[in-house]
């Protein structure tokens, strides 16, 4: 394969609430991960998809996707930060790999043309690809403060200006592998892949996004996933 995507789905996911690995709570009575690994799957360009589970996860995610007609997804256990799992996830991709894309369990719903476009924006000489959307909030700068005081305003951000960033992020696989090789000796804390190869000093460029490539972090976030695939569904 030249193409692959790696899927870490070994978060806790805290903020969702108490209950089942976030990656492992239903959507239309189908795991969010087996919906993730679909959504990718069904993508023209990919050819291979690894998952990171979590540590002591594994087996039953392998046995997850087999119940559910998915053998030829590659499972590798993950680590304690996201980091950690993106590592381990591509210290799996065979040698053919040129392409990478990392691709969160926790945005079930992307479509599989966002997925291909951030694949082509790569192959056509992009080192490093991330699809995202304008940013519909304005946004305040603020001096925090600790408790609940008011927190002074400090700025507006120009909205313009600002994109919020979704995955599948796309790299050329060599870009990516040595983001991490050189960050991690460094304990450095990225938030996403593309910030860690913005730190190498590597152009990273964005391309449209698609609302239904939303992430799955908070409960409300479950209403609104349920309700996307009902209406696929319809
Ligand atoms: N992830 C991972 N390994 C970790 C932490 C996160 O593979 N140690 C994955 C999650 O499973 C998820 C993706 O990274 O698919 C995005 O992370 P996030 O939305 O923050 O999920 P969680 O970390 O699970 O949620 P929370 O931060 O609320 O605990
Ligand atoms: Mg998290």
């Amino acid at each position: 394969p030249r193409t692959a995507v790696v899927i870490p789905a070994a978060g806790k996911g805290v903020r969702l609430g108490p209950g089942t690995p976030k990656a492992l709570r239903e959507l239309g009575g189908t795991p969010m991960l087996v919906h993730a690994v679909r959504a990718t799957a069904r993508a023209r360009a990919v050819e291979l998809v690894v998952v990171v589970a979590p540590p002591d996860g594994a087996p039953a995610v392998r046995t997850l996707l087999d119940e559910h007609g998915l053998p030829e997804v590659v499972v590798v256990p993950g680590g304690g930060t996201r980091q950690d799992s993106v590592r381990l996830g591509l210290a799996a991709l065979p040698d053919t790999v040129q392409t990478v894309l990392v691709h969160d369990a926790a945005r079930p719903l992307v479509p599989d043309e966002t997925v291909d476009a951030v694949a082509r924006a790569v192959r056509a000489g992009a080192p490093a690809v991330v699809p995202a959307l304008p940013v519909t909030d304005t946004v305040k700068q603020v001096e925090p403060r600790p408790g609940a005081e008011p927190e002074p305003v400090t700025g507006t951000v120009d909205r313009s200006l600002l994109r919020a960033v979704q995955t599948p992020q796309g790299f050329a696989r060599t870009v990516l592998a040595e983001a991490h090789t050189r960050l991690v000796a460094e304990g450095d804390g990225a938030t996403d892949d593309a910030g860690m190869v913005e730190r190498l000093g590597v152009d990273v460029v964005v391309v449209p996004g698609h609302e239904e490539a939303f992430k799955v972090t908070r409960p409300l976030d479950l209403v609104l996933a349920e309700a996307v695939l009902a209406r696929r569904r319809a």
